[in-house]
């Protein structure tokens, strides 16, 4: 019997960004925050957030459709459990810095997708020159919100990590760039026995430091401020990498991670993680964008395989790599020296 084919899938994926303004612009106005305190009708929600009675209907439909609210028999509207655990910016577990960072740079610097595959350039702060970090962090609120998009990125990825490494083996671990330190905290809080940090660029301390605190894990946490092209990295018994090699090119990801294998102790470990592309280069769809988002974003950086990363690490000299799934498109690569 043949297959019936249809236009649903590419009609779904050409206009994929309706839904997904649909949801940054949701979290730009504070919906989900608001609804988290209870089920409102649309009025009053028009009303607490100021928008516009023509569309409202239609946009607090719309998410309903798209699984994220839900409309009682009276008409009132409230978050389903995803969106209230994930989206409600009072809650420790809020993810929505990532798409407050993406509706407010990442949209825009993708509809020079075109033009970035034709000249292999970025598209953003930096796309006349210059490095994004810098651009980034020259303006406190543009860092504020780039930090804390880190930790909607990595949450998930930290408390997995938390949970799948032997950290009853070891006793210190530094991130290196931990931005706000959403990774770190996670693995502090589920092992109370480890003191460690984050080794980032001097502008990060504050917003790390304030993070840390709110977490009550100032006395075993701690900001040490670098960078990691021009110092030496910390030593600890284990290093911790994430969303960091895709940022650069091949020859600064092989440059870092000789420098943390120099940092280690023997018996040490680097963990290196982010959405690492399966080795097929078929399945893993966010890997293989996110790889896209480092061609806006940066002058050389891309996404990468976990046969790649542990090649790279041997090169480096560990003696041993291991490639594990974490959660979602993350996967982390470890290398033991
Ligand atoms: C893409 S973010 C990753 C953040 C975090 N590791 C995560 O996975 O969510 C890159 C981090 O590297 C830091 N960074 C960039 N350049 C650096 C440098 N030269 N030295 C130290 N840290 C740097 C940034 O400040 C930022 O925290």
């Amino acid at each position: 019997m043949s297959v019936a084919v249809t236009p649903d899938n590419i009609m779904q994926l050409g206009l994929g960004f309706w839904a997904s303004k649909t949801l940054m612009s949701a979290v730009e106005v504070g919906l989900f925050t608001e609804l988290a305190k209870g089920a409102m009708p649309a009025e009053a929600i028009g009303e607490r957030l100021d928008l516009h009675a023509r569309s409202l209907r239609d946009f607090l439909d719309a998410l309903v459709s798209l699984g994220l609210l839900e409309r009682d028999a009276v008409g009132r509207y409230s978050n389903k459990p995803e969106a209230d655990m994930f989206l409600d910016r009072a809650k420790p577990s809020y993810l929505g810095g990532m798409f407050e960072m993406a509706n407010a740079r990442l949209y825009t610097y993708w509809g020079s997708l075109t033009e970035a595959l034709r000249t292999g350039r970025p598209q953003n702060e930096a796309k006349s020159g210059g490095n994004l970090f810098a651009e980034l962090y020259a303006e406190p609120e543009r860092l504020e919100g780039f930090l804390s998009a880190m930790t909607g990125l990595s949450l998930g990825a930290g408390r997995a990590i938390a949970e799948k490494f032997p950290w009853s083996d070891y006793k210190t671990f530094i991130d290196v760039g931990a931005a706000q330190g959403g990774v770190p905290v996670q693995i502090a809080l589920a092992h109370p026995h480890l003191t460690g940090g984050n080794f980032d660029l001097p502008a990060v301390g504050p917003i790390f430091e304030r993070y840390v605190a709110g977490h009550g894990l100032a006395d075993r946490l701690r900001f040490y401020p670098g960078d990691f092209f021009n110092d030496k990295l910390p030593s600890a018994d284990v290093l911790v990498m994430g969303h960091i090699l895709h940022d650069w090119n091949l020859e600064e990801k092989r440059l870092l991670l000789k420098k943390a294998y120099d940092a280690l102790p023997k018996g040490g470990a680097l963990i290196v993680f982010e959405a690492l592309i399966d080795d097929e280069r078929r399945k893993n769809v966010f890997g293989l964008l996110m790889s896209l988002n480092m061609l806006i974003e940066t002058p050389g950086g891309f996404d990468y395989t976990g046969a790649d990363g542990a090649a790279w690490m041997r090169e480096a000299g560990f003696s041993r790599t291991h490639v594990e799934h974490l959660v979602g498109p993350d996967s982390m690569v470890i290398g033991f020296k």
